[in-house]
């Protein structure tokens, strides 16, 4: 089995949640008198000159093998129906002339946002691989009709999977150079570690605009790592797995630390409904997005996506409903209570009144 199947194969069938959801340490203030009507709430939301209908993603997660054809149709296809944003796993297949039908099916629909997906650590030489070019990456940007691209940091990941690629050294000038070679915006995106202020700070200085900053508190790549390496017998990567399986700046943390910087900011990571997204976008967001509670829904069929993705605009529609706010650029001056590891985490990092 391919290493991305292996990953859908145990995210379908394992717990690999990190033990704590931050999302659930936050709340917002009722208002039982609103004084606006649900039907004229506007959840549209503009992000890079684009509209969607309401401000969330589906996130990255698959391609390059016969499976993730039908998973990657399905969500695109629902995506555009909704006029919502998607983001198709990792590349790398495409490079290697693998499956990259099951990457292209996605061409056709007309998704508002649409993500192309290559790693960091494609970028540097590695022990067995050579860097992209950019003719490569433009290569990953058409293969999928993109608007934008995401270079993915997962440093984490790669420390636990058999073989993974740790050389990171230039990565940051690696970043830069696709930013101003690139004909689309590039998105940098953590996948469960999560984006601190100073590491912000060097990206933006880099060029980047948009940064998603994938923090902990829902899908572990630890956890998913070490089910693949307690399958191989992997001793000491097994023990890696555990030891980091909640390794990572919660989500609603990093969002407080990178705020007011100018960037254009995406949410992922534990976000499991439309009042998680209505938190993420008061801690201020600007889009929200979500990878493994989709995976389900886009094994079974287009209509269970459409059905989740319905679920989460009217529960992000009800929260807003509920602190009688007309728009979602309202959401950011939200009045919202901390408790428990979240507001732990807020007050050690002192961001308070950020
Ligand atoms: C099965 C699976 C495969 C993934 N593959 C990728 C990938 O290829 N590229 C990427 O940028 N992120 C990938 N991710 C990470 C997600 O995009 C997301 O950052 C992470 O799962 C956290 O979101 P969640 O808590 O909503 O699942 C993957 C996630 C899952 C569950």
């Amino acid at each position: 089995m391919k290493r991305k199947e292996e990953h859908v194969e145990i995210a379908l069938s394992q717990d690999v949640q990190n033990e704590h959801n931050f999302w659930g340490d936050m709340d917002f203030l009722h208002n039982a008198l609103p004084d606006i009507d649900m039907e004229s709430i506007d959840t549209k939301v503009d992000f890079f000159g684009r509209e969607l209908s309401f401000p969330f993603i589906i996130a990255a997660m698959t391609g390059g093998y016969d499976d993730a054809r039908a998973i990657n149709e399905n969500i695109a296809r629902a995506c555009a129906k909704l006029k919502i944003g998607f983001g198709i796993g990792s590349e790398r297949a495409v490079f290697r002339e693998d499956n990259v039908r099951s990457y292209s099916v996605v061409k056709k629909y007309n998704v508002p946002v649409k993500i192309a997906n290559i790693g960091a650590p494609q970028l540097i030489d590695q022990k067995n691989e050579k860097a992209l070019g950019l003719e490569d990456i433009q290569r990953a940007i058409d293969t999928i009709g993109a608007n934008f691209l995401a270079i993915h940091l997962n440093f984490l990941q790669e420390i636990v999977q058999p073989g993974g690629e740790t050389r990171a050294k230039g990565i940051l000038r690696a970043i830069g150079k696709v930013v101003s070679g690139a004909d689309v915006p590039v998105i940098v995106k953590e996948t469960g570690g999560g984006i601190s202020r100073p590491v912000a700070e060097r990206l933006k200085a880099a060029g980047v605009k948009c940064i998603d900053v994938g923090g902990a508190g829902g899908t572990s790549f630890s956890a998913i790592e070490y089910y693949r390496a307690k399958a191989v017998g992997s001793e000491i990567l097994q023990h890696l797995g555990k030891s980091f399986w909640n390794w990572g700046i919660p989500t609603p943390i990093s969002l407080m630390m990178v705020r007011g910087m100018g960037l254009s900011v995406i949410a992922t990571g534990g976000v499991r409904s439309g009042v998680d997204i209505a938190r993420a976008i008061a801690l201020g967001a600007d889009v929200a997005s979500v990878a493994h509670p989709f995976l389900g829904p886009a094994t079974k069929g287009y209509r269970d996506v459409v059905s989740m993705l319905e679920t989460y605009r009217e529960e992000l529609k009800g929260a807003m409903f509920l602190q009688g706010l007309n728009s979602v650029y309202e959401l950011r001056s939200a009045k919202v209570l901390f408790s428990g590891r979240l507001k732990e985490w807020r007050d050690e990092l002192g961001l308070r009144n950020v």
